[in-house]
């Protein structure tokens, strides 16, 4: 049984080993590559906004899935191009681009859905409706927040979580680049 609270900051060991574990394969066999994708999907919302971010807990409080959300495009673009960007550049340049490229479509459709999310959850605590949860905990604090619309970047093969999505009611934008990024209004 796992329950549902708010993130803390303590929370940002186990929260990186969820995003690393539920990144593939490769990310779970080789720690830089598992640590360049913690870094870049992460680290930053622990740090910055925690405050509208999620985590599915154990029966020890320990993490084992979450919800991220940086409610503020403008805000993650400016902190995470300053702060993160540069740190993962320091694994090689190849990231270090791919990292600064990341924040190009929650600029792009900002205006309309300024908040944007991350939801992982590990193997053996998924397809129990979790995840379900852990979206409805965050509409409901963006909606108090008068948060007018959300959007997510996904990978184009992961049909599983496209699915998921879109019955959570998130409408495709664009296909681009084997990416997915989808968003959902909520005003
Ligand atoms: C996608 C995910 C967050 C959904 O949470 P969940 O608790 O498993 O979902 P629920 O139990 O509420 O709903 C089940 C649905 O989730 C999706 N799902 C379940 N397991 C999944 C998996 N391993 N990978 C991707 N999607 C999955 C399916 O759409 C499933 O519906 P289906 O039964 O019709 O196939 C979760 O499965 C997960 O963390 N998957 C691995 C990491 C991932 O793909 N994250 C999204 C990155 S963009």
């Amino acid at each position: 049984m796992a329950t549902i609270r708010k993130m803390r900051p303590d929370d940002l060991k186990d929260v990186e080993y969820v995003c690393r574990m539920t990144a593939g394969p490769g990310c779970q066999k080789d720690p830089v590559l598992g640590y360049r994708i913690a870094r870049m999907f992460s680290t930053y919302y622990v740090r910055e906004c925690y405050d509208t971010c999620f985590v599915l807990v154990d029966d020890s409080d320990k993490a084992v899935g979450y919800i991220l959300c940086e409610p503020d495009y403008k805000r993650y673009n400016k902190i995470y191009r300053k702060i993160d960007v540069p740190e993962i550049k320091k694994l090689d340049k190849k990231s270090g681009k791919q990292a600064w490229l990341f924040p190009i479509p929650y600029n792009f459709f900002g205006r309309k859905y300024p908040a944007h999310l991350h939801i992982d959850i590990l193997d053996e605590y998924q397809s129990k409706g979790y995840g379900a949860k852990l979206m409805d905990a965050l509409f409901t604090e963006l909606k108090k927040r008068n948060v007018k619309g959300v959007m997510l970047q996904a990978d184009i093969h992961n049909e599983g979580a496209i699915r998921f999505y879109k019955r959570h009611g998130f409408k495709m934008l664009s296909t681009k680049l084997q990416t997915a990024t989808m968003a959902k209004n909520l005003l």
